[in-house]
């Protein structure tokens, strides 16, 4: 079974009653069953985990680099911004990535307009509110066939 990891970066366990109106009413664990559904009925093995801490999402990103993991779906949050950190653990895994922001980061304050991680990420997805995940996911099942 191929396996994806689906990283999901500070405040992001708020998701559903943090700024609503910019974020959804959809909750993580909502979002996490629902991906855990898709791939599994396509075959495929989802792993998924939140962290409030920098180090936790690279240790997270380390671990996929040995387990086999082959894609990562990654939401950084803030450390989207920031972190140069996750940037390099992110360039020592080798499989596939996939940044999603929820709301449409360019439409927003200037500091949310540049990513760290986009100059890692296969591909960026923002603004499709949850529904990015899925097609993160369904992005990665595909150009697995
Ligand atoms: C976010 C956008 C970031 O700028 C912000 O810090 C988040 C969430 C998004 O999903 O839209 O926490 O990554």
């Amino acid at each position: 079974m191929q396996k994806i990891l689906v990283l999901h970066g500070p405040n992001l366990n708020l998701l559903g009653t943090r700024q609503p109106e910019i974020y959804g009413h959809e909750t993580l664990a909502g979002v996490n069953n629902a991906l855990h559904e898709k791939a599994l009925i396509a075959g495929w093995e989802l792993n998924y985990r939140q962290s409030n801490h920098e180090g936790e999402l690279i240790d997270a990103i380390h671990t996929a680099r040995d387990d086999g993991t082959c894609a990562i779906i990654i939401n950084p949050a803030a450390y989207t911004h920031t972190s140069i950190a996750i940037l390099d653990a992110l360039n020592a895994f080798e499989g596939k990535v996939i940044e999603v922001h929820i709301s449409n980061v360019h439409q927003r304050e200037a500091f949310r307009h540049h990513s760290y991680v986009s100059l890692r990420a296969d591909g960026v997805i923002a603004g499709l509110g949850t529904q990015g995940y899925h097609a993160a996911l369904e992005a990665i099942m595909a150009a697995a066939k």
